[in-house]
């Protein structure tokens, strides 16, 4: 595997794949790289002749109070993941190189509405640093394919309306969530857990299914749902910060004849937030 930090470079070592035809796909993210990550690599790489995993710790997409400073960075061992799983380059920018010596004057791209739902609720902005940085990577490699994990259920639909929107000629590809034994959804944030926050973690997937099993068996009444739901999360471990049942599409609050939804949620367990969600579609009667 070829390790690239700029920007000129990785356009150099791409421009002989792309006159060859061959399919470059990319997997983009903010390194530390678990099973999760892993998977979207062999996704890519099932999918197209010549991957690109990037790995950059994107300061647009944290606010104020939050991980940038302490997010956890690995790249000797996330170089060795990457070259066992058979990955082509790894594209590892610092932040200069991205944004130049001022990312307050860069230019943004934003998704209206959907950006302000949910995750956009508590994280002002986040998604504003997501689609700005996502985009600027499509620029970039100009991939045929994108790997994203379906974990993060609110930024994949973000994404996918920002393609459709900027006529991005990328395909995605969302990848099923890869999750501990607990249940638990792996994330690079897991690593602040104690093993007792750990264990309480795994709460926020219980209550996503039982609520999830409790729609598919006929239930309807989705804001008593969504009540009982924080109700089982509160815990003096867990804080929940919000559970919504909606549909899978539009992510806009399930009605009556909504058949596939998405249940999403987010928790702070101890200084930590995690997100999880599950999705399930029910036969048309
Ligand atoms: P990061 O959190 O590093 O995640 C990178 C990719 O891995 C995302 O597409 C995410 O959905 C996926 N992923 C993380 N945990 C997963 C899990 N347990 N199962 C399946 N997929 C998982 O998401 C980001 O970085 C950033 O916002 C990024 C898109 C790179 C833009 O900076």
């Amino acid at each position: 595997m070829q390790t690239v930090t700029t920007i000129n470079e990785l356009r150099q070592y791409l421009l002989p794949h792309r006159q060859a035809q061959q399919k470059i796909g990319l997997v983009p993210t903010m390194g530390n790289l678990h099973q999760g990550h892993l998977n979207l690599v062999s996704a890519a790489l099932d999918h197209s002749d010549i991957v690109v995993t990037s790995i950059f710790v994107n300061p647009l997409q944290f606010g104020p109070n939050e991980d940038l400073a302490s997010y956890p960075r690995t790249l000797d061992r996330d170089t060795e993941q990457l070259t066992k799983l058979g990955c082509h380059y790894l594209f590892a920018p610092g932040e200069t190189e991205l944004y130049g010596t001022n990312s307050s004057t860069q230019t943004l791209v934003q998704v209206p509405e959907l950006s302000r739902l949910y995750c956009g609720v508590s994280r002002p902005g986040h998604f504003d640093g997501v689609t700005t940085v996502v985009s600027k990577l499509f620029n970039i490699v100009q991939p045929d394919i994108a790997c994203f994990g379906l974990k993060d259920y609110q930024q994949f639909i973000i994404i996918e309306s920002m393609v459709n929107d900027l006529a991005f000629p990328i395909e995605l590809i969302g990848v099923e969530i890869a999750r501990e034994e607990s249940g638990l959804a792996m994330s690079s944030r897991n690593n602040y857990l104690s093993p007792q926050e750990t264990e309480i973690a795994a709460n926020l997937n219980r209550v996503l299914e039982s609520i999830a099993a409790q729609i598919q068996q006929g239930a309807r009444q989705f804001g008593p749902l969504q009540n009982q739901a924080i109700a089982e999360l509160d815990s003096p471990g867990m804080q929940p910060d919000y559970f919504v049942i909606c549909d899978a599409h539009s992510l806009l609050p399930a009605v009556d004849c909504t058949t596939h939804f998405a249940i999403l949620a987010a928790a702070t367990v101890g200084s930590t937030r995690l997100i999880d969600n599950v999705r399930f579609q029910l036969d048309s009667q």
